[in-house]
Parts: C-alpha cells; structure tokens; sequence
C-alpha cells in the first residue's frame, strides 16, 4: 500500500519537533511531497535539508497556526511548490498542564488558541481546496485526555475532546456532501517529546515528568499510524487510533 502515499502533498504543521517531525521523516521515506510547518524556522530548515540530502521532495514555511492567514498562506504555499495538497496532519499542540484550581487563564487560551483554534483555523485553510478537487485526508493528533478525563488536564483535554467531534462531523458531512474527505483522529499517549517543556505549574511538571520518564516511547510509532491512514485506499476511511506504551497502565 506503500504507493498510495509516494507523491502525494501532505502538510505537517507541528514539524519541528517530536511526532511532526518523525512523520516528516517517515512519510518522506514513502516518497511523499512534504510542506513542514512551526514557528521555529532554524529547525524547519535543517529538517528540510537533511530531508533533501535524502533525495525527498520537501518544503517548509513558518507558520504560527494561530494566525487564519498563515493557515492560508501555508496551503497556498503548497499548491505553488506542488500544484494541489493531498493530506494536511493538523498537528500542532502544546499542554502547559495545571490544576483548574492553579487559574492559569493565560494558559487555558493559548491552549484553546492552538489545540483547537489553530486546527479551525487549518480546517478552514483547506477545506476549500478539498470540496474543489472532491477529495483529501485531514489527521489530527488528539490524545488520551481526549477521551479520557485526566486531573491536571482539564483545560488540554478539552481542546482535545474538541477536536475528535470536529474530525467525525467533517467526515459524515463531507460524505453526505460526496465530498470525498477523509479523517483521522489520533490519541496518543506518553510519547518523548518536547511537550513537557511547556508546563510552568511546578507539581504538574513533577508527575507529568515522572509519568513520561517512565512509560514514553518514540514519537516513530505516531508517525507509522498516520502513514497507515494515509496509505487506505481512497474509498477508505479509519477514523480512529489509541496509541501508546504497552506498559502504561493508564
Ligand atoms: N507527546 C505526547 O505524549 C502527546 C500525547 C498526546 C497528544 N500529543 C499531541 O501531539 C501533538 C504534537 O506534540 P509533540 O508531542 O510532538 O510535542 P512537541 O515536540 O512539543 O511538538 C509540538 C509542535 O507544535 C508546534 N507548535 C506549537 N505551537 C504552535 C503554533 N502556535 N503554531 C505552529 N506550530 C506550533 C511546535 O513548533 P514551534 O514551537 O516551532 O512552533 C512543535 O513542532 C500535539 O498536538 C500534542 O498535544 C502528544
């Protein structure tokens, strides 16, 4: 099935780090045209060089999700380089984890600015084009605390559980409509990233800290879902994948 991914344009936003990096890589291997997309050009350009130097066809524009018309741009910048987009894996997030209690307001909106509205904010970008050629793979990376309520993560889990309503509702709209789109929704669990970098509550940091330190496992195994989806033939839609360490009780 490895030829239903060669050549196809997918958009990674999220790409300098973690999960979105290692599908860069892997989706690349299986000869797909990459638009990458951060905010961290420095990482964005090495990726892409030490891709290219691999003989893989890939681009990278800095993207802040959160802006609608860098959402825009992005896909824009795609169809220039590659004449149309094929997939976009919607997967920038950060999780500054606190208990509600703690009132880190500041925080709750950047999640809800980037968990969510940066991936309305993708949607918006590309539907257009989706609904035009009558075809296209949205995949976005939920988690477990979007199916499952974890303390701590009141206010991640839910831009998260927000995410896996939006991804079903395109699907069964966009079939109703004979619009062709397919979605996928990931949950991952403890996976070594840099997520953890961004909680400031220091208890939370602790526990999320000793969690991930003893249960992670390789952002590869993300990166293979996602190329399993991809890699359905067209009249095939897997909505949803739960992923995470074999040894992680919860
Ligand atoms: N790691 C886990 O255990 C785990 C579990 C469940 C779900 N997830 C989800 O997986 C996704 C990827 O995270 P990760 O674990 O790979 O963590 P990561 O290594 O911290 O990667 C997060 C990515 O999101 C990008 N990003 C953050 N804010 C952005 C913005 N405003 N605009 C554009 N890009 C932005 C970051 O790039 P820049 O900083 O360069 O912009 C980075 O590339 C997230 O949605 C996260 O919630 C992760």
């Amino acid at each position: 099935m490895e030829d239903n991914i060669k050549n196809k344009v997918i958009i990674i936003t999220g790409a300098s780090s973690g999960i979105g990096k290692a599908t860069a890589k892997l989706l690349a291997q299986k000869g797909a045209k990459l638009v990458l997309a951060a905010r961290r050009e420095e990482r964005l350009l090495e990726l892409t060089k030490q891709l290219i130097s691999k003989g893989s066809e890939v681009f990278y524009k800095t993207t802040d999700v959160t802006i609608p018309e860098e959402n825009g741009q992005l896909i824009l910048f795609a169809k220039e380089k590659f004449g149309k987009v094929d997939a976009i894996f919607l997967n920038a997030g950060i999780m500054p984890s606190s208990p509600i209690s703690a009132l880190e307001t500041a925080e709750w909106n950047k999640m809800i600015d980037v968990n969510l509205k940066g991936v309305l904010n993708g949607i918006a970008a590309v539907i257009p084009e989706f609904v035009a050629q009558k075809s296209g793979h949205i995949i976005t990376t939920s988690s477990v605390a979007g199916l499952k309520a974890y303390p701590n993560s009141g206010v991640y889990g839910a831009t998260k559980w927000a995410v896996r309503e939006l991804m079903e509702v395109i699907r069964m709209e966009s079939a109703a409509e004979g619009t062709n789109i397919r979605t996928a929704t990931i949950y991952p669990a403890a996976i070594q990233t840099e997520l953890l970098n961004s909680i400031t509550d220091k208890r939370a940091a602790e526990g999320m800290n000793a969690l991930y330190e003893k249960y992670e496992i390789s952002p590869d195994a993300i990166a293979r879902i996602v190329a399993f989806a991809l890699e359905q033939p067209d009249e095939v839609n897997i909505s949803e994948f739960t992923v995470g360490p074999t040894s992680q009780p919860w």
